[in-house]
């Protein structure tokens, strides 16, 4: 059968790379799809352009598409091929809400007692900065819709949280997305990412992984999309595991089917390991990215069988499984990232290397590799255990050179630190 993946990103180039392991996968496409994806051949367009999909989908003879970036799930893409006879992988319009609208999912998770921070939700900037100034700081303020990841600010101020406000409310920093905000209680404590596959019945956790959300060393600087990730990730033990599939995963899953908007796709739940308990930082109705990029490199079994089992509602027959391995994404990325950055960067890479590379924000002219994006590549490594996998990785990402490469220099020592306190090594 034949396959399209929509998008361009390093979190595709993993999913074209797993898709096309499959033996039920004949020709494979990627709409716009991005330089590495060897594999697959690219279609131009954009992933919001709903005809232009239709008509590549006929013209190819493709049975089944994979909607992963967020824009077009929330536009409804998935519902618009459902309509057209075509299966996909991916939330309905209705069930990426959970993503598409924080004050939504802040409203799910209160009904259901799915444990999260305190918030309240506002439409007034006076109302939200007399809120922040009785609450005082660190404090969080979440733009309400999709913001790039960028909509999130994490006051440890009073100054900080006021200028946050504004910029949405009164400067209109996100457009609409900001016109709406969450502000909610400061959590903290180690993060967790889980990726799981859902049916809207079952659902079926991946290997966990850790992001590294912040531009620099130490957790310090912006927010980015994210600027490494390793799987597994050792905070997320046997009792933790528990935890979030009887308090957070199934009431999720159950919630959604109550409200009419049962999800199908791959759900992402961003915890936080508070000394109060897990908590659900955020959903993304697809799959993360880097995350993805270190996860899906620790899948044994056929990722297309899996997505299709989501779709027909078949998950609970599924066979997953997994290596027992672990591995690190490194995000080589422009100087500037996430704010300005140049583009059109001489890619050099000095020797062939080992680890896998997945490109994202890289552009090919006259044979030459050039940047075209914040985050322009990923370095990713597996070993038999994370130490390994986090020395391999950066070995090989001194090969990968472009004027103004950033990158953390910290990515997984964090894991690493907990993982050896957990062996006695602290
Ligand atoms: P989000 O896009 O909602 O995942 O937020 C981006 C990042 O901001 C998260 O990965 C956390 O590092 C941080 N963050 C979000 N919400 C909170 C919170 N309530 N307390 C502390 N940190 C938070
Ligand atoms: N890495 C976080 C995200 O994909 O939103």
């Amino acid at each position: 059968m034949n396959i399209l993946v929509l998008g361009s990103g390093g979190r595709e180039h993993a999913i074209v790379k797993k898709i096309a392991e499959s033996p039920l996968c004949d020709k494979l496409f990627a709409l716009p799809g991005n330089y590495g994806m060897k594999e697959a051949k690219l279609i131009e367009g954009s992933v919001m352009d709903k005809d232009r999909v239709l008509k590549s989908v006929r013209e190819n003879d493709i049975s089944f598409v994979v909607v992963t970036p967020d824009d077009p799930l929330a536009d409804g893409m998935v519902d618009f091929l459902n309509e057209n006879g075509i299966a996909a992988f991916g939330p309905d319009k209705k069930a990426a809400k959970i993503e598409s609208s924080k004050a939504f999912a802040k409203n799910l998770m209160k009904k259901y007692s799915i444990p999260t921070a305190d918030y309240e939700i506002f439409t007034n900037a006076d109302d939200a900065l007399s809120y922040v100034r009785e609450k005082g700081a660190p404090i969080v303020i979440k733009a309400d819709g999709l913001a790039l990841g960028k909509g999130v600010t994490v006051a440890m101020t009073l100054d900080e949280a006021e200028k946050a406000i504004r910029d949405a409310m009164v400067s209109h920093k996100f457009g609409q997305s900001g016109e709406k905000i969450v502000i909610e209680e400061y959590l903290r404590g180690p993060e967790i990412s889980v990726l799981a596959f859902t049916d809207g019945q079952t659902v079926v956790p991946m290997v966990s992984s850790m992001d590294h959300k912040r531009a620099y060393d130490g957790d310090e600087g912006p927010n980015t999309g994210g600027m490494g990730a390793v799987a597994p990730n050792p905070y997320y033990d046997e009792e933790c595991q528990k935890e979030c599939m009887e308090r957070i995963f199934i009431p999720t899953i159950e919630a959604m089917r109550a409200e009419g908007s049962a999800f199908k796709g791959c759900l992402y739940f961003g915890l936080m390991k508070t000394e109060y308990g897990v908590k659900v930082i955020e959903y993304n109705s697809r799959f993360g990215d880097p995350e993805t990029q270190a996860v899906l490199p620790l899948l044994e079994s056929d990722l297309l069988a899996i997505m299709m089992s989501t779709t027909d509602g078949t998950l609970k027959e599924s066979k997953i499984e997994w290596k027992d391995a672990s591995s690190c994404v490194i995000a080589l990325a422009s100087s500037g990232y996430p704010e300005q950055y140049e583009k059109g960067k001489r890619i050099s890479i000095s020797h062939p290397i080992s680890s896998q590379i997945y490109y994202a924000g890289v552009q090919e002219k006259n044979g030459e590799l050039l940047t075209s994006g914040g985050r322009v590549l990923y370095v990713m490594a597996v070993a038999p255990d994370l130490k390994d996998a986090i020395e391999k990785a950066y070995e090989d990402v001194k090969a990968i050179s472009f004027d103004g490469a950033f990158l953390r220099k910290d990515i997984g020592m964090k894991a690493l630190e907990e993982e050896n306190g957990k062996k006695g090594l602290r």
